[in-house]
């Protein structure tokens, strides 16, 4: 299921980022946000479990999620940010790595490296700030797949029709919530209206 969590918040977030103006640092704060906005609603069902906490009126139990039984697995460069944001608010959650680079005259996405944690029996978050052609995030669910996760959410801030189809049609398993779905992809495989690179705009190198 694709879930698309347009809030008014979220839609304000949104059209920072896509606004030329907005520097780095606002831009990977504005990502940050909306991915815990995002975490929190694909999370919402969890079951909790329950811990002892010492509190100003003593020992009590109180409910926590168990953030060792997920993995956290970001797409380099853009989806570092939400890495970071996910691990701010789940600290003991384990990070992932899988670094990948679309090819702009294939359109198609190549792995370069990757450091994945454990995922056997996890449920495994990941993130990664465009859904173009969705050509990266299935190359990222297929790699996941090999470690035997228990499950695999999808987070992601901006999307096109045509790359949601894509994993809509090859993972009936995976879920996904996403902030923006825009119109559609354009002859160059970007999304319109989009953001620009969000991985350039992240990192201050030149589109
Ligand atoms: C962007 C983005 C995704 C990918 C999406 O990465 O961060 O990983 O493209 O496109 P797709 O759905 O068509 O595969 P990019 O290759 O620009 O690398 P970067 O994050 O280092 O900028």
């Amino acid at each position: 299921m694709t879930y698309e969590l347009s809030t008014p918040i979220i839609k304000t977030l949104i059209s920072s980022l896509r606004d030329s103006n907005t520097d780095a640092l606002r831009f990977r704060h504005n990502v940050k946000e909306i991915t815990k906005l995002l975490l929190n609603e694909a999370l919402k069902e969890e079951s909790l479990s329950t811990k002892t906490v010492e509190t100003w009126n003593g020992s009590e139990q109180h409910e926590v999620i168990d953030d060792e039984s997920f993995v956290v697995v970001t797409v380099l460069r853009a989806g570092m940010p939400m890495l970071e944001a996910v691990m701010e608010t789940l600290p003991n959650i384990m990070g992932g790595f899988l670094a990948m680079k679309r090819d702009e005259t294939t359109h198609k996405s190549k792995l370069y490296y990757d450091r994945l944690p454990d995922c056997s029996g996890k449920k495994v978050i990941l993130v990664d700030v465009m859904l173009a052609t969705g050509g990266s995030l299935s190359d990222g669910i297929d790699i996941i797949k090999t470690k035997n996760p228990l499950d695999i959410v999808c987070l992601n801030i901006i999307g096109s029709p045509e790359g949601i189809d894509v994993i809509k049609n090859r993972y009936s398993d995976v879920n996904i919530y996403i902030s923006q779905i825009d119109q559609k992809l354009n002859e160059n495989k970007f999304i319109i209206p989009g953001l620009g690179d969000a991985g350039d705009r992240e990192y201050n190198t030149p589109e």
